[in-house]
This record gives C-alpha cells, sequence and structure tokens, in this order.
C-alpha cells in the first residue's frame, strides 16, 4: 500500500485517436510505476490514500518524443538554410565530429537531457553519434535524470567525411559492446540499433545490423524517404531492389523488431503496404520537414493505413525541444496538406495530435503515454493560470490553448513511471 497514491487535478488524456477523456477535478490513483485508475469522484476505499492536490492545473500524459539527435542540440535554430544532403555535410557532420571528446560530450548531453524536462519530454528515442564512449555516456545521464530513452549509437561507414566512418566491423563490434554492457543496465534507458541512413552503410554493415537486433532483441531507428535528392542516391546506389523501405527490409531492418523509422515524406505506395505490414512506426517530425525543405508528410492518408505513428522534433532539422511546439506545427502542415488533397485529407485536430505526441510514440515503449489502467504513470502538472486570463475556458480549450501559446515555464512538475522527476543535473 505504500506505493499508492493519488494525484488530483483537471486530467485530460486520449484513449482513442481523435477523443479526449477529460476528468475536471479528478483522480489518478497510482500504484508504484502504474496508473491504476482514473475517477470522477474518488471511491471511498482510496480515502486513506496520499493525495497530491494540484488544484486548477491541467494533468497530461508525459510528451514522448520519438526521433531527435542529442549530438545536433548545439546547432539548434542554426544553419537551416541548406536541404537535407548539403545541410549534413556543411552544419551537421562537423558538429558530430566533436563527441570524441567526452568533456564536450558531457556538457552538451547534460544540458540536452535537462532541456527535455524542462520542456516535458518524458521518453525518447535518440540518435547519438558513431562514438560509443559517448553515447554510453549519454545513456548514463538519460538515467542519472530518470528519464526514458531509447539511446542509439549510430552506424555509418560510407558516403561522410572520414572523421565520421568506421569500418562495419568496428562499426559492429562497438555497437555489440554498447549492446552487452547496456541492455540490462538500466530500466527505463535501453540502447536501439541506429544505421544513420541507407546511403551511409554499406549493405554488408545494415545486414550485420539486422542480425545484431534479432540475436540480441534489440529494437530499431533510422531515416527512410525524407528528400527526393536522397531518394535518387538511394535508388543509385541499390539499382536491383524495389525502392528504399526495401534496402532496410532486405537487410532484416525493417519491423522484425519494432522499427521507427523518420519522415516518410515521400513513401511509394508499396512501401507503405510493406510498412503497414511489418508493423513499423513512422516519427513525424513536421519542424524538420519544414526547415530543410524537404515536404509535407501525408499524415492523414498513412494514418488511415492503420500505420502507427508518433511525432518527432527531430533536433536540429527540427528547431524546437518542444513536443507542444511540434504539435503546432503538425497541426498546420496537415492544412497546407489538407489544401494539396482538395480538401480530401482532412487537417489533423488537437485531440489526434495529443493522442500522436503521447500514447502513438508511446507504444514504442510499450504501455505508455495514457492514463488508462496498467499504463506507466508518465504526468506532466501545467500550471496555466498566465494563459487562461480573460474568459473562463473548458480543460479542452486550456489545452490547446498551452499548446499553442504555452511554453517550459508553464510545465510545473513531471513524473516518469510513477516518480516526480527533479530538475536534472547540468555538467
Ligand atoms: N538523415 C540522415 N541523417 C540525418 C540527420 O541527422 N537529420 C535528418 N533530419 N535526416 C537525416
Ligand atoms: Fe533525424
Amino acid at each position: 500500500m505504500q506505493d499508492e497514491y493519488i494525484v488530483k487535478g483537471n486530467i485530460i488524456f486520449t484513449k482513442e485517436l481523435g477523443k479526449y477523456e477529460i476528468f475536471e477535478n479528478g483522480y489518478i490513483v497510482i500504484d508504484g510505476k502504474f496508473v491504476k485508475s482514473v475517477y470522477k469522484e474518488l471511491p471511498k476505499k482510496f480515502s486513506k490514500l496520499k493525495i497530491l492536490d494540484y488544484g486548477h492545473a491541467l494533468i497530461i500524459p508525459g510528451f514522448i518524443d520519438i526521433h531527435s539527435h542529442a549530438p545536433q542540440f548545439p546547432n539548434l535554430g542554426l544553419g537551416l538554410d541548406k536541404e537535407l544532403m548539403p545541410w549534413l555535410d556543411s552544419y551537421t557532420f562537423p558538429e558530430e565530429k566533436k563527441y570524441s571528446d567526452i568533456d564536450y560530450a558531457k556538457k552538451v548531453y547534460s544540458a540536452f537531457v535537462k532541456s527535455l524536462w524542462k520542456y516535458g519530454t518524458t521518453r525518447s528515442c535518440v540518435f547519438a553519434t558513431i562514438h560509443k564512449n559517448s553515447t554510453k555516456l549519454l545513456m548514463d545521464l538519460f538515467a542519472e535524470a530518470g528519464l526514458g530513452a531509447y539511446v542509439g549509437k549510430v552506424n555509418m561507414n560510407r558516403n561522410a567525411p572520414e572523421y565520421l566512418l568506421e569500418s562495419a566491423e568496428e562499426s559492429i563490434h562497438n555497437t555489440k559492446e554498447l549492446l552487452d554492457e547496456y541492455g540490462k543496465k538500466y530500466e527505463l534507458v535501453k540502447p536501439i540499433i541506429t544505421p544513420r541512413f541507407v546511403p551511409t552503410c554499406s549493405f554488408e554493415l545494415l545486414k550485420s545490423l539486422g542480425e545484431l537486433s534479432k540475436k540480441y532483441n534489440v529494437p530499431v531507428q533510422s531515416h527512410l524517404s525524407e528528400n527526393l535528392s536522397e531518394i535518387s542516391f538511394v535508388k543509385k546506389l541499390h539499382p536491383k531492389l524495389k525502392n528504399y523501405a526495401s534496402v532496410y527490409n532486405e537487410a532484416g531492418l525493417l519491423g522484425d523488431l519494432p522499427t521507427i523509422m523518420a519522415h516518410c515524406i515521400w513513401l511509394e505506395e508499396e512501401e507503405i503496404e510493406l510498412m503497414v505490414k511489418k508493423e513499423a512506426f513512422i516519427a513525424h517530425c513536421p519542424n524538420s520537414n519544414n526547415n530543410l525543405s524537404s515536404g509535407i508528410a501525408p499524415i492523414r492518408k498513412l494514418m488511415k493505413k492503420g500505420l502507427n505513428i508518433g511525432l518527432g522534433t527531430d533536433i536540429s532539422g527540427g528547431h524546437s525541444v518542444s513536443m507542444a511546439n511540434v504539435i503546432a506545427s503538425c497541426a498546420q502542415v496537415s492544412k497546407l496538406k489538407w489544401l494539396e488533397s482538395n480538401k480530401s485529407d482532412k487537417p489533423l485536430t488537437t485531440a489526434e495530435l495529443l493522442y500522436l505526441a503521447t500514447k502513438g510514440g508511446g507504444k514504442f515503449f510499450g504501455k505508455v503515454g495514457s492514463f488508462e489502467e496498467g499504463y506507466e504513470f508518465d504526468a506532466l502538472i501545467i500550471d496555466d493560470s498566465s494563459l487562461s486570463i480573460f474568459k473562463p475556458l473548458s480543460v479542452e480549450e486550456r489545452l490547446e490553448k498551452f499548446i499553442y501559446t504555452g511554453d517550459d515555464r508553464n510545465i510545473k512538475e513531471i513524473y516518469v513511471a510513477g516518480k516526480k522527476i527533479e530538475e536534472p543535473k547540468q555538467y
């Protein structure tokens, strides 16, 4: 009974796509790491439990960011004048080079983790760099902070500057070392197999990574179909394969274990069918797609096909760590897509987007992203009193106002797996 407690406030979350569950002045009963139940009126049997009363505050599930690059944090807002491939060459690779220096890594990675906490991102899927030691450090920093994460040592062995390349053997050897050391080290922080994308990995390397993911039962993250020049390059590199997605599939890297593919803007119909069949996840990253002129992902269409979709900041293609900011961008680009589709693909609603930013991406972590029974209790306590000053608003309107006009100052407390998380240390 000791681990049971109650939080009280204005609770809003999504069980189903597009539909809010609202418990005004409601109660969430938590048992250890998990939600036991949510109530409008507290049943008598719980009357002896400790209640943390957050008064007028909103209580929502923690945000889940299923695609970002921790080493690109210093580039936030910089170098967004190019498309993907020249952007990688001129801004991204030179920054990622620096993570052979563990002191630099500690400075940036601790600031990155603290920033996630500040903006209410309770779980993330993150790319590190090729460097195994700084990747391990990033995992340690997540664990020290108490935030959940899948962290990947990036694999690349061609088509990038020499300073960011390993041989296929080295790349596999170092990845194995990480899986051995960190596979079971932490409960909330896990390794993930991370080929950067097809252009920077030989097929031999991709195949070995596919084998590794099966042998160690570890999920996979990569990029797919983000930019038209990237896609042409992949076709040139793999003329015999049908399309971009099939390169990953042939290498055993698409959905045999849970897989996230970032972007998926320009998928062919056959690729969509393959992704559906493999139950792969798409990380939709609209800020990045706008900044790098990549295009608008057809999310309504992909949703109708039944794909697993979550949202990503894609730091630093994306310029904001805030998932609320990503939600607002998603809504905006979905309206442009609606026009582009002659008004057939309806814009995404805030309720649909809250789902994608919580339960949609949370599915990759298990039962995460909702306040339904048995879900891990990840929550944000939001004081929006500074935002709603002119007229009374419903709980639903307050959530929308927070998403569009609020920021980190409104996020007062963060819970991950039933535990309140204090401000992480910045080194
Ligand atoms: N494709 C390969 N690497 C990257 C990266 O770092 N960012 C983005 N947005 N796309 C990529
Ligand atoms: Fe990315």
